[in-house]
């Protein structure tokens, strides 16, 4: 039976449990290591260390154990599980929490999850034994696959975060050839000329529900005009109006962004028509 270490416990497999609300289910808000053991010795123990706790405190996770609390929960899983050829995982997640939001309370207690598994045995400096690979090559689409709604958010996590940090509402998120995305939890458009701009859908942004109704609606309303078309960071800034959606926050009008007022500050003509027509629609899909 394999002997776990959960939250300071260490007690079988089977009975570890944790909370569905926790905020490595919820978001993937967490950090993990997995260090390799033969025979009860440790390869890398320093550098996984100093990686892992070098990571929970870029994601800002409060934990800072040392090198010596790993250390012993690292031996204690050995010792409890045979000294084979075992590969120690831990993971750290930034605890559950009573809600669920991106933005995170600096109050709750982090999660902290070890325990070990089989793998092979060492490899042999021989050709005669290793077994070689052949593989596949692929575009580096990690972190980039933002059109699944998967729950793989710390990215915007960190995003949202970065603008509660200041006090704001969202982060609005544009790529390296200046483009307008979305925001870390919506999507986002422009308002010029009366004519209502989004971005194309592809990889960087998710194809929100909020979004498909609000542009079939305007659409079939015809008394707004819907592009989708990229959209520059500077065309942001020069826009009568900016809107941001998503299904629990409908059409939310935004009369700043990164400290500059949007049009002339104030709440656009065009966001109360578009919402008003969203209002009348929405309940037909
Ligand atoms: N967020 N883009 C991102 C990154 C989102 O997380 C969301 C939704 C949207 C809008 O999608 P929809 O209109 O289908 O809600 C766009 C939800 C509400 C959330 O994570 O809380």
């Amino acid at each position: 039976m394999s002997i776990v270490f959960l939250n300071q416990v260490y007690l079988p497999i089977e009975e570890a449990k944790i909370s569905p609300m926790d905020r490595g289910f919820l978001f993937g808000d967490s950090i993990y290591e997995v260090l390799p053991s033969y025979n009860g010795q440790i390869v890398g123990f320093e550098p996984h260390i100093v990686r892992l706790n070098k990571n929970i405190s870029a994601v800002g996770i409060k934990l800072a154990w040392s090198h010596d609390a790993w250390l012993e929960i690292c031996q204690t899983i050995i010792e409890k599980n045979g000294c084979g050829n075992l590969g120690i995982y831990l993971q750290v997640s930034r605890g559950a929490d009573t809600k669920r939001s991106h933005a995170y309370t600096k109050d709750i207690d982090p999660t902290v999850f070890a325990f070990s598994f089989d793998i092979p045995p060492e490899q042999i400096a021989s050709k005669l034994q290793v077994v070689p690979y052949r593989v596949a090559i692929s575009l580096d689409l990690r972190w980039g696959r933002c059109q699944i709604k998967s729950n793989a958010l710390l990215g915007n996590v960190m995003h949202f975060q970065e603008g509660r940090q200041k006090g704001l509402d969202e982060t609005l998120l544009y790529n390296d050839r200046n483009e307008l995305k979305e925001g870390s939890t919506c999507n986002v458009y422009i308002v010029k000329n009366g004519v209502v701009v989004t971005p194309p859908i592809d990889n960087h942004i998710l194809p929100g529900v909020t979004r498909y109704i609000l542009l079939d609606l305007l659409r079939k309303n015809d008394s707004i005009k819907v592009e989708e078309r990229v959209i520059l960071m500077d065309e942001v800034f020069s826009a009568d109006e900016v809107w941001v959606t998503s299904s629990s926050k409908e059409l939310v009008p935004v009369i700043e962004v990164d400290g500059r007022l949007i049009g002339n500050g104030q709440i656009g003509d065009v966001w109360l028509a578009a919402q008003k027509v969203y209002s009348a629609g929405k309940k037909d899909y």
